[in-house]
């Protein structure tokens, strides 16, 4: 059976003393069930506190983006390296934030999945419409683009440290969840190409993610659809009752 994820994208939010806080409260309340893993994804200033307080339970830490390159003159960057260095073992690419609000392309994100992989990272890759795609059908084009472009090079063995999110760019932070119904669509979809191009055994124990407006309240009829496998929770990540509700429906799903 897949594993079930459930991943907070803290994104550019908290301060030292509320990310070691809601790190405290999440840690005390986070299922301890082999079924689920609950991983913290906080901005990279604070990913070293966050590693004092996970150590030893079972949250796994993980970064929001990464370089494609290992070291050198690149003013700003953060390497896939000294992700692992500070305590990571998970990697958060191709998040729309970034496709869309900084532009970085299928062929930058590609760059950075090898990068994280080749240093032992797990990568959580983002895939996900916009909803003028929506609108005009599109979905499975872009779906099939982000993967094949984002996967580009990657052998099937190579799946077994891949975790897929689907994030519809209309429900990332508006309220606007998607139904289970529309998520398992696009999941199946997802799943039944990644069959296509790296096999069953791989496609079959790839946990695929839902994100966007993912609350407490939505959860569970979501990760009770059968390729739903958890979520990426931004939002709601950031309130430790929320987030452990969520974590906790994605046990019993
Ligand atoms: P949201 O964000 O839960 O606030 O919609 C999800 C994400 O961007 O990963």
């Amino acid at each position: 059976m897949r594993p079930h994820v459930v991943a907070g994208n803290w994104k550019m939010n908290t301060t030292r003393d509320a990310a070691r806080k809601l790190t405290q409260a999440i840690v005390a309340g986070a299922p301890k069930d082999p079924r689920v893993l609950t991983i913290l994804c906080p901005p990279f200033v604070y990913l070293r506190d966050v590693a004092e307080i996970v150590v030893g339970s079972p949250v796994a830490l993980g970064a929001q983006n990464c370089h494609a390159q290992p070291k050198g003159a690149f003013t700003g960057e953060i390497s896939a390296a000294m992700l692992v260095d500070v305590g990571c073992t998970h990697v958060i690419l191709g998040h729309s934030e970034r496709r869309h609000g900084l532009g970085e392309s299928d062929g930058a994100i590609n760059d950075k999945v090898h990068a994280a992989l080749a240093v032992g990272l797990n990568v959580i890759l983002c895939v996900g419409e916009t909803k003028e795609e929506r609108k005009d059908n599109r979905m499975e084009r872009v779906f099939s683009r982000h993967i094949a472009a984002g996967l580009a090079g990657l052998k099937a063995a190579d799946l077994a440290r891949l975790v897929i999110a689907y994030e519809p760019v209309w429900a990332i932070g508006t309220g606007d969840v998607a139904t289970p119904e529309q998520a398992q669509e696009a999941h199946a979809f997802i799943r039944s190409f990644i069959g296509t191009s790296f096999g069953f055994v791989a496609s079959e124990s790839l946990p695929i993610l839902y994100g966007g407006s993912v609350t407490a309240a939505t959860a569970a009829g979501l990760f009770s659809r059968p390729d739903i496998d958890g979520g990426l929770i931004g939002g709601a990540s950031l309130k430790a009752d929320e987030f452990l509700a969520i974590a906790k429906a994605a046990v019993t799903a």
